[in-house]
């Protein structure tokens, strides 16, 4: 059992293969954080990680000793407005319209396994791969209850947080903050780091000091967004890729986020993620109940490197569906960047023609086949083929691509209406307005109400009458736009503050409702490239597009941003024409994910066909070795301006693939490249040279490609190694 309770010192231990994490209960029924880190077998000395009060003007919770106050103590969990004066995790208004909120201890469960998360998307885990402490706190005044679920990995080092509301007061209440976890260490000599960017640009980390005052990693947008992603780590200032002290916390969510930092005069940090409070107010009836997304948050000791190491295990295994687990996704040919709307069937067919010889498994015909769209202009809301493009009907046309023997995939959008729509014309009031406002436009388009159920039926109709038409083996789930004029018209005025959760839990529920119907159906959802790549999508989608830039040198730095969290699996990468390198390149790059092609095969030279041949061969090869092994980020691309190299490694350590990307030429400097995640005493071949080494050679003098063919612009290299 990974969860302890120590009834002398009402403490409780939370113990991960590689980590422990300890807070108590006070004489006042506080939750009083004690530690988080590295493993540690005690647990009676932890009390004397107590903070005491020291001023005056910080409330004194114990009657008059000075010893506990919520102003001062690291908390498990912060209310407001009762002397915990840093950020809180839950604040709650009432009919009268005041709002404090204070959470005492009350009783605590331990079972194995996970708690119901009821609709939300969760780390799947069985009875035998967890154990999960509860917590039931109260608002002695109110009566409000508030659960505080711990669930703890039993081979990872992992916990999953979340806090579910329990209205069981006399009165409706109304919650306006609730962040999911809460996280007090008694350090600020921390970085922080973080994923920012914006379309074509998306997650580039950022490291900087946690600084004294408030930092927040926010959206406001109703989607995780381009901009910042709803994942954060705080590193010890000398924590490196390989080496020292780092914790990661990550949302499990895609809708409004923020993740906060506070480092206190008293030398403390607090870290807080959940829900972004603006716009933000649910009310609950007495007796209902509000569940948070879920936090996971990783501890690891060994460097930036092994907590990535640590989410992407944790998500293949854990978040994305059992279905896809094990099975080996279809290469895939999309329409987009090669024809973007400009097709019709018999282009489409030769698409899967030219496809199949390269060696492509599916043709996904992108944005263009409903409605009257022949540009963004018009026809989202109206999924009924487009006959003039699609002459025929689209059952014949994926019986020809089939013929042609290829899987089919298709393209929706199915949260967003185009004023210019029979949905539109029918459904005015389905739009997402707020009524005497005029309607912000975005790439021309509008947003539907998700949070409506008629709206979500009517979406799913049109869907399933597609999907039923065809055997259809893909769908790609786009999402072009933000929220603006954030109300529904169906909602009364007093629950307009849930209008952005409910957005994505109605965006969550269809999505489930297709899986459901179509479990087979292989997911990837996008939003303009990765606006809303989050482990919330992740669960429905075993890869999200990573971005519209398809450039390979532009790529390196969001795939290294991405891999902080997210495994290579679900990062959708593709091979397109018209970028600067040549097709190598592009393809060593395209290969750290999913790997597929976007771009008109019709266009191609013979030689460059024969290079595709080649990649798709190699693609095969090293297929297990990048997506179901360990990534080591060897050299990031901003750290010399000139070389980007990693290594995936086989978990097993029986094989490994180097890829090492010249992002512009060197001056005849020497390169050496060391590997990382090898077994020191066996022998590997390479592949490309017949050359053998062991695997502490490899890792430690490491390679001299100083003579390689790399020192041009865009040049690359790929090496795949073997165990002998
Ligand atoms: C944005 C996506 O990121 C692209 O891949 C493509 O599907 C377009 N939308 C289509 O409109």
């Amino acid at each position: 059992m990974s969860v302890s309770y120590y009834e002398k010192n009402r403490l409780f231990k939370l113990d991960t293969p590689r980590s422990s994490y300890l807070f108590a209960v006070s004489d006042e029924n506080y939750l009083l954080h004690l530690y988080y880190g590295a493993r540690v077998s005690d647990h009676e000395i932890a009390p004397s990680f107590y903070r005491s009060s020291y001023a005056s003007f910080s409330p004194d919770a114990t009657g008059g000793t000075g010893n506990i106050s919520p102003d001062v103590s690291m908390m498990e969990v912060s209310g407001s407005g009762v002397g915990d004066f840093r950020l809180s995790t839950v604040i709650l208004r009432y009919a009268d319209g005041t709002s404090a909120t204070d959470l005492r201890y009350v009783s605590h469960r331990i079972y194995t396994g996970r708690p119901d998360a009821g609709a939300l998307p969760h780390v799947r885990l069985t009875e035998n791969e967890a154990d999960t402490l509860e917590i039931t706190m109260q608002d002695p005044a109110t009566g409000v209850q508030f659960l505080l679920y711990y669930t703890v990995l039993r081979e990872l080092d992992a916990l999953v947080r979340s806090i579910r509301v329990v209205n069981q007061s006399d009165e409706t209440v109304y919650i306006e903050k609730l962040h999911s976890l809460c996280c007090d260490f008694p350090q600020n000599d921390f970085d922080l780091i973080h994923l920012y960017g914006k379309w074509a640009k998306e997650r580039s980390p950022q490291r900087l000091p946690v600084m004294q005052g408030i930092q927040s990693v926010a959206s406001t947008r109703g989607a995780s967004s381009h901009y910042h992603n709803p994942g954060i780590c705080l590193a010890k200032k000398d924590t490196a890729e390989e080496s020292g002290e780092c914790f990661g916390f990550n949302l499990l969510y895609s809708g409004n986020f923020s993740a906060d930092t506070e480092a206190d005069g008293y030398g403390g940090t607090r870290v807080t993620m959940g829900i972004h409070p603006k716009d933000f107010r649910w009310r609950l009836e007495k007796g209902d109940s509000l569940l948070s997304p879920e936090a996971v948050t990783v501890f690891s000791g060994q460097g930036l490197g092994e907590m990535s190491r640590i989410y992407h295990r944790l998500y293949l295994s854990h978040i994305i569906s059992p279905y896809w687990r094990e099975r080996k996704r279809p290469l895939l040919l999309n329409s987009w960047e090669g024809c973007y709307f400009h097709f019709d069937s018999d282009k489409l067919v030769r698409l899967a023609r030219e496809g199949k010889e390269l060696g492509m498994e599916m043709l996904v015909m992108d944005d263009g086949w409903f409605g009257k769209r022949d540009d963004d202009t018009c026809s989202l809301g109206d999924w009924f083929v487009n006959e003039n493009k699609l002459k025929g009907g689209l059952a014949e046309l994926v019986r020809r691509v089939r013929e042609e023997g290829l899987a089919f995939g298709i393209w929706f959008e199915p949260e967003m209406i185009s004023p210019d729509s029979d949905l539109y014309r029918a459904h005015p009031d389905w739009c997402v307005q707020i009524k005497g406002r005029e309607k912000s436009l975005a790439r021309h388009q509008c947003v539907i109400d998700m949070t409506r159920q008629e709206v979500r039926d009517e979406i799913f109709r049109q869907m399933k009458a597609i999907m039923d038409s065809c055997p259809i083996t893909y769908l790609k789930w786009d999402f072009n736009r933000n929220l603006t004029e954030p109300s529904s018209l169906a909602l009364p005025p007093e629950r307009q503050g849930e209008f952005f959760h409910r957005f994505v839990l109605g965006t969550y529920e269809l999505q489930q409702r297709l899986l459901d119907e179509y479990p087979t159906l292989l997911l990837e959802n996008c939003s303009g490239g990765g606006g809303r790549f989050d482990g919330g999508m992740l669960y429905y989608s075993p890869q999200i597009w990573c971005s519209d830039n398809t450039d390979p040198i532009e790529r390196l730095s969001i795939q290294f941003g991405t891999s902080l969290f997210y495994p290579a699996s679900s990062m959708g990468a593709h091979v397109s024409a018209n970028q600067r390198t040549g097709y190598d390149t592009k393809a060593a790059v395209a290969l750290w994910g999913t790997f597929g092609y976007e771009l008109d095969p019709e266009k191609l030279t013979d030689e460059d066909k024969e290079t595709i041949k080649t990649q798709v061969a190699y693609y095969h090869k090293t297929y297990e070795t990048i997506h179901n092994g360990d990534l080591y980020r060897l050299i990031p691309p901003w750290e010399n301006g000139a070389t980007c190299a990693w290594n995936f490694a086989a978990r097993d350590k029986s094989s490994a693939l180097l890829t090492v990307i010249s992002i512009r030429k060197r001056e005849f400097q020497t390169l050496i490249v060391r590997m990382r995640g090898l077994e020191e005493e066996a022998v590997y071949r390479c592949e490309e040279t017949g050359e053998k080494y062991t695997g502490a050679f490899l890792m430690n003098a490491g390679l001299n490609l100083t003579d390689r063919d790399l020192n041009r612009d865009g040049a690359s290299l790929l090496l795949y190694f073997t165990k002998q």
